[in-house]
Parts: structure tokens; sequence; C-alpha cells
């Protein structure tokens, strides 16, 4: 399973990637403006420190508006992944991006039949949001599990990637149900490998070396 960090501050996506396990990075119009900065300075920065698919979204919701800003974010960099929402002419536009190899993530996707239409259209990632389906009492990793076996019924390569991560326990289920990406908050990763326990066996491993007599 590939991991991205989900988030636009580049101190977090440095740290990140100092873990040595970081595949990606996604971004939205919310976590962009977050930072306080430009999107241009703040990509621009991203692509130097991650090499691997960096999403980046459009804020036009017309087909021609949207094309315009998928070709301008695409000749920024090869890693760049035009980020899409799940609208009619967005799926215009993904399949415009799929016949010009412009990489594409479709975005806030809540039911498995838009999943089934982003990946028809030609999608390379789908971002079902688990976490925002959880707010409104549905079960989110219910959606990840029909994306999944309908992708698979039909050999599509389109990249299940789980955004809208909260928890840790999004994650396993993720990994349990075979979804190729998780994009994660930097808290949630700092959660991931906490465990009480490794930190308590490691103190008794370091106090009992003491004992060890030294040459
Ligand atoms: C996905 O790509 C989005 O950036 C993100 O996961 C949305 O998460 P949120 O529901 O916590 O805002």
């Amino acid at each position: 399973m590939k991991f991205f960090i989900d988030t636009a501050d580049v101190n977090e996506i440095r740290e990140a990637s100092a873990l040595g396990l970081l595949d990606g990075v996604t971004t939205n119009p919310s976590l962009v403006a977050q930072t306080g900065r430009k999107f241009e300075d703040v990509l621009a920065e991203i692509v130097e420190i991650v090499d691997g698919p960096i999403s980046a979204e459009v804020v036009s919701t017309d087909f021609a508006g949207m094309k315009a800003e998928a070709q301008k974010l695409a000749a920024i960099h090869e890693n760049i992944v035009v980020k899409i929402p799940l609208i009619s002419e967005g799926l215009k536009t993904v399949a415009w991006c799929a016949d010009r190899g412009i990489q594409t993530n479709v975005t806030l996707c809540f039911s498995p039949l838009q999943a089934l239409l982003a990946a028809k259209a030609g999608a390379d990632y789908i971002s079902p949001f688990v976490g925002r389906l959880d707010d409104v009492g549905h079960e989110g990793m219910d959606l990840i599990g029909d994306i999944v076996e309908i992708y698979r019924n039909y050999d599509f390569d389109t990249e299940v990637l789980v955004a809208s991560i909260r928890h840790p326990l999004h994650v396993l289920e993720a990994a349990r149900l075979g979804a190729d990406v998780v994009t994660v908050p930097f808290k949630v990763l700092g959660q991931l490998v906490k465990h009480p326990l490794t930190d308590i066996g490691l103190q008794k491993f370091l106090a009992d070396w003491e004992k060890v007599p030294k040459p």
C-alpha cells in the first residue's frame, strides 16, 4: 500500500519524507489556504522534496476552465497529478486529460457509482472521502470495499486512494480491503508509529543494557 501525506505544509512534508516511506502528497484548496502561501510557491517546493505523485486541485467548475488549469498545473512538473472534482464537467476533463497523458486524481467521491464513472473516464486515482461519510452517519469504509470490488471485477487501472482519513483504524481497514493508497494527515502518520508497549519495552532494554559489563 502506498502512503501519501495529506497536507500543503512543507515542513510536515519534509518531516514525513525523512521517515523514508512517503510515496506522494495530496493537497486541496483548504489545505493550501491554511499555509497562507501562494499555490505555485508551495507546489514548487513540494516537487523538490518528494519524488512521487503530487495532487494539485483545479478550482474551475467548467470544462474550459478545468482544461486550462489542468494544462497549467501539469506543466509545472511531471509528478503533478491534477485533482478534479467528481462532477460532470470534471469527468469530461478527466477523459480529456487521459487522452493527453495528464495524470488525474478524481476527488470528492462519495458513492461507488461515482467511482465507476471516474474509472471509465480514465482517472489515475479515485479519492473516496471516508471521514466525511462517517461524519454524516454513513460507514465510510464500506465505500472503499465497494470500489475495490467493482474495480477488481472489471480490471480498472484506477488506483483507490483513501482520503479524508481521521485516525489509524481508517488506515488499518484500508489495508485490509486492499486499497492502493492512503493519504494520511501528518498527525495520523505519527499515531501509526507510536505504541506504548514499544516505548516501555525500549526503556526496559536500555535499562537492562546498563547492567551488562562493558569492555
Ligand atoms: C483528499 O485528497 C483531501 O485532501 C482530504 O483527504 C480531505 O480530508 P478532510 O475531510 O479531512 O478535509
